[in-house]
């Protein structure tokens, strides 16, 4: 594997499962983040995470993987890293001065990888002096289940990188899909304006929650219907790559529904607060009342 040492930052739910992904093909991932509450979290998520693969034979050695992550507190220690990958908040500005950031802190010849979900990586390649290594890599929560990434190439990427990264995407035993640097790429650009499209059915009274998610998950073989998948990425994720869906084309069928917005507001923004269209904390989801 081209990538000896792979650093991400961010260590919420897409950047711990994607440390733990590095660290399955990686001899060093170095997982940063500033919160020390968030750095647990992702700790003790990875470990279970493991033991559960573990547990179905799909890692051998759950310790060895573990071990391969070390935890940091800060960007700096991302300087010994052949590849950087990304998962913080999906905000141009923030993710921009991050990069400026790295771009100091690391060596030229670090590859520089956005799991941006809705952004321009070409933007954020711009924050730095090497656009010619700088691309996307856009993981699926849960990522140690989902078996896709998206590698995103920019006008401007060398595609030795692109090539590169498709490698480590196919050692990770995922399956790489080449997109162009356009808004949510393939699954997104599909995937969210059916999600935005399952709350209007409930707002608008076509049915209640279980009764959409039982429609699409048995009607149309998903494995969960749009409002448990809703709660399952984050409602806050998703109204943030609505705004800026609907920012970039200008169409009312991406406009985030009031409801979400009111979930948002009140912090039930799904699986990770708890609360969503769903109350999460039993053993099995259960469908809230929602007023
Ligand atoms: N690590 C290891 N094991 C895990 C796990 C994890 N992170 N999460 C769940 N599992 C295990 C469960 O413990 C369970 O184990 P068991 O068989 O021993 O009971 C097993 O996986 C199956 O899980 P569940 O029984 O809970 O449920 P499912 O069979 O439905 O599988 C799922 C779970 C793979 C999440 C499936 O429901 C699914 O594919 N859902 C859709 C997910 C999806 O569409 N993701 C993409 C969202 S879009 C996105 O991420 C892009 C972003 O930019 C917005």
């Amino acid at each position: 594997m081209s990538f000896k040492t792979i650093a991400v930052i961010g260590t919420g739910q897409m950047g711990a499962g994607i440390a733990q992904a590095c660290a399955g093909v990686a001899a060093h991932v170095i997982a940063i983040d500033p919160d020390a509450a968030q750095r647990e979290r992702a700790e003790s998520g990875i470990r279970k995470s493991l033991a559960k693969l573990a547990e179905k034979g799909l890692v051998t050695d759950p310790q060895g993987v573990l071990a391969r992550i070390k935890f940091a507190s800060h960007v700096d220690d991302a300087e010994p890293a052949d590849l950087v990958i990304e998962a913080i908040v999906e905000d141009l500005a923030v993710k921009r001065g991050l990069w400026e950031e790295l771009d100091v802190v690391c060596r030229p010849e670090t590859v520089f990888a956005t799991n941006t979900s809705s952004l321009s990586v070409g933007a954020q390649a711009e924050a730095t002096d090497r656009a010619d290594r700088f691309l996307g890599l856009h993981f699926f929560n849960p990522v140690p289940l989902m078996a896709l990434v998206e590698v995103v190439s920019t006008a401007e990427v060398d595609p030795q990188f692109v090539g590169r990264a498709t490698e480590l995407v196919r050692a990770m035993g995922k399956t790489p899909v080449l997109a162009q640097d356009t808004p949510g790429f393939v699954v997104n650009r599909l995937l969210v304006p059916y999600l935005l499209d399952g709350v209007r059915a409930l707002e608008s009274g076509v049915a209640g929650i279980a009764d959409i998610d039982a429609g699409m998950k048995l009607g149309a073989g998903h494995p969960m219907g749009p409002l448990m998948l809703l709660d399952f990425v984050g409602i806050d994720t998703v109204v943030r790559i609505a705004g800026i869906f609907h920012a970039e084309f200008k169409d009312e069928r991406h406009r985030a529904p009031d409801l979400l917005t009111r979930m948002v507001k009140a912090g039930t923004i799904g699986k990770k607060s708890g609360k969503g269209f769903y109350d999460w904390a039993g053993t099995e989801p259960v469908v809230r009342s929602l007023k």
